[in-house]
């Protein structure tokens, strides 16, 4: 087997017979979601633990869906409701949900590096649902199997990532994934949301939407992250649209068949306009959705395996 990690933490330590063994299993369970939603309950007998320690509505619903439907046991830490409101530390709200045996534990935090910390210290397997700017591996797999089904290949694509990728940990991830896999990756956005050390990245850089996206295959916006912004990255949301903003005529310089992708949530009117979002012929993220499912079912299935093998072994 090609996949033997004990935690899915990020895409940096994964190999492409990795990633691609994870893509895989997800396009066999997503063939099973489409048809006989019979995915055989690999996760029965499992216990989930979700926490979530920022917000999320499509991460954390397709976790928990994920691992309902293939029969663990799941349960929502409210977070915002625990202990850790309280001041309890990380480490001891780790090891106080270790102490009740969980399986599987997905975890989103603010801060890099979090995730890992929390995976240190538990005997069950770790999934990283987003830890500050650093990584979200689960989207990048769905984004890359939403690509591979789109375009019948996961090489060779010419793929902009627009944007704000400083603060985004979803550009991070892809570039990881999308540059393992052998692609032409640029990314595009204003000087001031381009993350420092962009230059050593393997990519190309465009300040400008008429340039970078001319012949591109695969469109991935991403969200104004304002939540992680101290003032002054950018002039007003109506000049950023005007320059940065996805539309049809921005869009018509890239290939023909080129899809447009993002990972949610959207500011319609911001980085992408609305009708260009919902256009069903270039629009590709309600499927970036529904992969999210079953990514997200292959890697918790993946885990599982690799932790009943450790604890037979043991
Ligand atoms: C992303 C995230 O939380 O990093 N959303 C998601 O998981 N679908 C991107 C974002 O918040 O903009």
């Amino acid at each position: 087997m090609s996949f033997d990690k004990p935690h899915l933490l990020g895409i940096e330590e994964l190999s492409p017979p990795e990633i691609t063994t994870l893509l895989d299993r997800a396009d066999i369970h997503a063939e099973a979601e489409r048809g006989s939603r019979d995915h055989g309950q690999p996760l029965k007998g499992l216990t989930q633990i979700n926490m979530f320690f920022e917000n999320s509505t499509r991460t954390q619903a397709s976790f928990e869906i994920a691992g309902k439907r293939l029969g663990a046991d799941v349960m929502n830490m409210a977070m915002q409701t625990s202990s850790v409101k309280k001041g309890e530390t990380l480490i001891d709200t780790a090891l106080t949900l270790n102490a009740m045996h969980p399986d599987l534990l997905v975890v989103r935090h603010p801060h890099s590096g979090a995730v890992k910390l929390l995976a240190d210290k538990v005997n069950c397997a770790v999934l990283n649902a987003g830890d500050g700017r650093h990584e979200h591996p689960t989207q990048a797999l769905l984004d890359a199997l939403t690509i591979r089904r789109a375009k019948g290949r996961l090489h060779r694509l010419n793929i902009a990532i627009c944007g704000d990728i400083a603060h985004s940990r979803v550009a991070r991830s892809n570039i990881l994934l999308l540059g393992k896999m052998e692609n032409r990756i640029r990314l595009i956005g204003p000087p001031t949301l381009m993350p420092s050390g962009v230059a050593d990245w393997g990519v190309e850089v465009y300040d400008n939407m008429e340039t970078g996206l001319e012949g591109c295959d695969v469109v991935m916006m991403l969200r104004l992250q304002k939540e992680r912004m101290d003032g002054g990255f950018i002039p007003s949301e109506r000049e950023y649209y005007h320059r940065y903003g996805l539309d049809a005529a921005k869009l018509s310089v890239a290939k023909d068949d080129a899809i447009v992708m993002h990972p949610g949530p959207m500011n319609r009117g911001v980085e992408i306009d609305g009708v260009l979002a919902d256009d069903i012929n270039r629009s590709v993220i309600q499927e970036q959705v529904e992969m999210g499912v079953a990514v997200r079912m292959a890697a918790m299935e993946l885990l599982a395996e690799n932790l009943r093998e450790r604890r037979a072994a043991a």
